[in-house]
């Protein structure tokens, strides 16, 4: 069928997304893969366990549509013992199919054509292209390769009249930056006097280093009070491949993402679900995995002294941004298609997460892999 010009594409700017580019570069090359964020070895079989256990215990048709109440109830107490926010799991928490559906279902819920949602760039490619399809306005907040910080004044500005929500991240991919509680003080009294809906997406908060605390905006009221929270089990559990994830709101909020959620999804994978709900019930699943990737960031850093990149280490997330400038003036897309297939190691180019592709010379890498592939991966950076 030929498609008319009454067709036109609802997103005519956006091209294939980075991940599949590189990822299919990669393969071709039989690159050593850095690019996309998943780990390359595998979770607790436990919990593989668990979920053929509910499998063979019957648990194979449609759940409840808000998510099984028996996870629901888990997760309400583990934000509860986390960030001290009690949701109520009958009407504030739902299950979704990780936190991009969960994403995109607060946006389309909220956004209406001609509203203005704020992101702040390089951003995670899944906001703008939902924020587009609901006829919203993306307005873009820019951070710097300094530092990658906000300066709050400056974001305070792009506020106006037709704001109707913010997006935030954190800890940040791809800049591996967190928010500090001043941080989440300011964005709290900025957004007070307003009627602005904040969507927290927040799928690497058990991925955290050096001892910081996971700023949830569950923990500061006017902002819980405004905020879907978006969590991913597949990024928590290294299983990315399940779609697991979760949002938290008040009643109010949720009830409206509900309604687009029933017809969009109606409920999520059953099995999993059950099995989660168990998983969760031992804390150190999570607890332990702050200290899990730090030692993997340390390890991946530590090779790295030797080479001739620059970078701060990442603070959260299992991200690693290193600026290459003492290396080479070409462009952060060439260098990155050279390292793969000349050097076979892929990254990602960050100019692709930024405004107008901005290029600032920096490639990220992610270390949530084994040892030995870090080890292979960080001679071949070394010896650029
Ligand atoms: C910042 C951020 N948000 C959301 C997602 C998507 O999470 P999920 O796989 O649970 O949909 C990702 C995945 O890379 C991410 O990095």
């Amino acid at each position: 069928m030929a498609l008319t010009k009454e067709m036109v594409s609802k997103l005519p700017n956006v091209e294939t997304s980075i991940f599949t580019t590189v990822g299919n570069l990669a393969r071709k090359h039989n690159a050593i893969d850095l690019s996309q964020g998943f780990p390359n070895f595998e979770a607790d079989s436990q919990l593989m366990n668990l979920v053929t256990e509910a499998m063979q215990s019957g648990h194979n048709q449609y759940a409840a549509m808000q998510g099984y109440y028996g996870l629901r109830e888990i997760i309400a107490e583990k934000i509860a013992n986390l960030h001290s926010h009690h949701y109520d799991p009958e009407k504030e928490i739902t299950i979704t199919v990780g936190a991009t559906q969960a994403i995109y279902t607060a946006v389309t819920a909220f956004v209406h054509p001609g509203d203005e949602v704020i992101v702040i760039k390089p951003a995670y490619d899944c906001y703008e292209p939902a924020i587009a399809l609901n006829g919203g306005v993306p307005v873009y907040y820019q951070l710097n390769p300094e530092n990658y910080k906000v300066d709050w004044e400056a974001f305070k500005s792009k506020i106006t009249n037709k704001t109707r929500m913010v997006i935030i991240n954190t800890p940040h991919n791809p800049s591996g930056r967190i928010f500090t509680k001043e941080e989440m003080l300011q964005l709290q009294e900025i957004l007070r006097p307003t009627n602005i809906i904040l969507v927290s997406d927040e799928v690497y908060e058990h991925i955290i280093f050096d001892g910081a605390e996971h700023q949830s905006s569950s923990r500061f009221d006017d902002l819980a009070s405004r905020s879907f929270i978006c969590a991913s089990f597949g990024k928590t559990f290294h299983v990315t491949g399940w779609k697991l994830g979760y949002c938290a709101a008040p009643a109010n909020l949720m009830h409206e993402f509900r309604q687009v959620h029933q017809f969009a999804v109606f409920c999520v994978d059953h099995p999993v679900q059950r099995a989660l709900a168990k998983y969760l019930q031992n804390e150190e699943h999570y607890l332990s995995l702050n200290r899990f990737y730090q030692e993997k960031r340390d390890f991946f850093l530590n090779r790295l002294q030797g080479s001739r990149f620059k970078f701060t280490p990442s603070e959260g997330t299992y991200f690693q941004l290193v600026d290459y400038t003492a290396i080479t003036e070409e462009g952060d897309e060439a260098l990155s298609k050279r390292l793969i297939v000349d050097y076979k190691l892929a990254s990602i180019a960050i100019s692709s997460f930024n405004v107008n592709h901005r290029d600032d010379k920096v490639l990220r890498f992610c270390f949530a892999k084994k040892r030995e592939t870090l080890e292979k991966a960080t001679d071949i950076l070394c010896g650029l």
